[in-house]
This record gives structure tokens, sequence and C-alpha cells, in this order.
């Protein structure tokens, strides 16, 4: 008979192995999105991740800057917003579309930022006007590398 706590590790494993299974994207592609309550661009990016297809469960959260710090966020990339998915940071206005192209290529990268808030990034531009913003890779130690551009 399982012990109480293997069969939570096994239920946990469960969850873990249907995250990724095909059946699950009809309820989208789960991403962690730590937020401040009164941020509005911030909402609006998750509508633009949700529009995308991806499952958020959003988090508010009082102390942002204290949360990139324990989160490993350089300082050169900050930007509102922080988000986790499969083990990659997003920060900022990340476009949905590179998410994706993120989570199929999976590079040696901490993440994707889109530092600062430019006007026309997702969540910032109204939807379908977006443009005129750069995505770059990042590492933890600041280092960022061209990723895409709009
Ligand atoms: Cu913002
Ligand atoms: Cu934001």
């Amino acid at each position: 008979m399982l012990s109480r706590r293997g069969f939570v590790i096994g239920a946990a494993g469960l969850v873990l192995v249907g995250a990724r299974a095909p059946w699950m994207h009809a309820l989208g592609t789960p991403i962690t999105i730590y937020k401040s309550k009164t941020c509005g661009c911030c909402s609006k990016w998750v509508d633009h991740m949700k529009a995308a297809g991806f499952a958020p469960s959003v988090h508010d959260e009082e102390e942002m800057d204290q949360l990139k710090d324990e989160l490993g966020v350089p300082g050169t990339v900050r930007s509102c917003h922080t988000a986790l998915i499969d083990g990659y940071l997003i920060e900022g206005h990340v476009a949905a579309s590179d998410v994706r192209r993120l989570l199929t290529e999976r590079p040696k990268v901490a993440g994707l930022a889109v530092p600062g808030m430019p006007a026309g990034s997702p969540g910032m531009a109204e939807p379908g006007k977006e443009g005129d913003y750069k995505v770059v890779a990042f590492q933890l130690n600041g280092s960022t590398t061209p990723y895409a551009t709009h």
C-alpha cells in the first residue's frame, strides 16, 4: 500500500505528465504569472496570453522587485510582470508566439524579455496593432542576445 507521501508524489507526477499530454492543450498551456495588483498593462498581457492558448495562473504580488531578485531576473532586462513556464523566465511584454517558439526550440537561456515597457508590445498596444519592439533572450548574468524583432 502506498504511503500518504508516496501517493502525493505519485499524484504530482501524474499532473506533470498530464501537463505535457496532447489533450491538455484543450485547456491551454500552463504558465505562472506574477504581477502587481494595480498594473493594467500586466492584465492586458495576461489577456494576450489567454487569447494565444495559454492558461495563466496569476499571482498578485506586493513586492515585484523582491520577487525578481529571488527569481534571478537581471536588472538589465526588467519590466513589470514576470512569468515562469517550463523552467524559463518570461519578463515583461513578450509575444505569446515567441514563448511558443522558446518551448519548441528550448535554447540554453534563462528566459525571454522585453525590457522596459515599449509602447508597441503585447499588452501595451491595442490588440492587433503590436509592432516596433524587440524580444531578447537573457542569461542570469544579465547578458542578452536578440531573439525576435516585431
Ligand atoms: Cu507592463
Ligand atoms: Cu506587466
